[in-house]
């Protein structure tokens, strides 16, 4: 491991707003604030928002700002990345945002039945091969719905059409109440607001090659029977390419 790494991967150690937690601890001891993040970190019973696959935490740092009164963690399983959130975290003194350094399989180890209000995915790997790895895909459904409140809402930002094809058919074939829907985010008739403004390093990456960005945002329902949508959807050819090389075809 680069010396780097082991830097920032030390200073996380330290940092009051970073929480590491080993699966060996936790299948012995369980996570001590599972069911009281509210009053054991933040210090009131807001709601609690997660983005899942945070990076280097955007969405966490940038909502935590924007919204004083709304508590948010951000999840990755990577720590480097998560480095620079909990950094402007700690930094700027933001007391409603932390990071969770975890596999996002692992969610209800951490926090309790409703415990969680509103979760972000943001550009996630769109897993074309493995329904069941997808973020969006009816068996992460079902394990967010083990800590999401009911009817929860569920936002995904991507550059990929797959994805957001794909996640469109989730959503409608299970019967979601969607709150917004749009292919190309910073071409929308409506605008776009400031929440959506904020972009992620993956993000800016997609868009200095050309590439749309798509979100849409639904109500998540503890009473559905969760079931896949049977369609094909035309796989992003352009994720094949390296990143040096790729172009974007007319439909990006
Ligand atoms: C393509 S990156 C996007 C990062 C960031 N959201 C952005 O837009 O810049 C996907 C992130 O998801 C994380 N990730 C993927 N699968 C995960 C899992 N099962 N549990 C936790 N993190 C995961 C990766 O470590 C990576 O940081």
């Amino acid at each position: 491991m680069g010396k780097n790494k082991l830097r920032k991967f030390s200073e996380m150690e330290s940092m009051e707003c970073v929480f590491q937690y080993p699966f060996g601890i936790l299948r012995e001891k369980g996570f001590p604030m599972k069911g009281s993040w509210g009053r054991d970190y933040f210090g009131n019973d807001n709601p609690i928002v997660l983005e899942l696959g945070c990076g280097k935490g955007e969405y966490t740092v940038g909502l935590a700002e924007r919204f004083p009164d709304k508590n948010f963690i951000g999840i990755d399983i990577k720590g480097a990345r998560m480095w620079t959130g909990a950094r402007q975290v700690r930094d700027r003194g933001i007391k409603n945002a932390a990071f969770l350094r975890t596999s996002i399989e692992l969610l209800p180890h951490f926090f309790s039945p409703d415990e969680v209000d509103e979760i972000w995915i943001t550009f996630p790997d769109p897993q074309m091969k493995k329904v069941t790895k997808r973020l969006t895909g009816t068996r992460f459904m079902d394990l967010y719905r083990q800590v999401i409140r009911d009817n929860g809402i569920i936002h995904l930002k991507s550059d990929s059409p797959f994805l957001y094809t794909y996640t469109q058919y989730m959503v409608e074939h299970n019967g979601f109440k969607k709150v917004t829907d749009t292919s190309d985010l910073y071409h929308d008739p409506q605008g776009v607001s400031d929440i959506l403004n904020i972009r992620t390093f993956y993000e800016q990456q997609w868009l200095d090659r050309g590439l749309t960005i798509k979100y849409i945002s639904w109500h998540l329902d503890h009473a559905t029977t969760l079931s896949e949508p049977d369609v094909e959807i035309e796989p992003d050819t352009y994720r094949s390419f390296s990143r040096g090389e790729l172009q974007c075809p007319d439909k990006c």
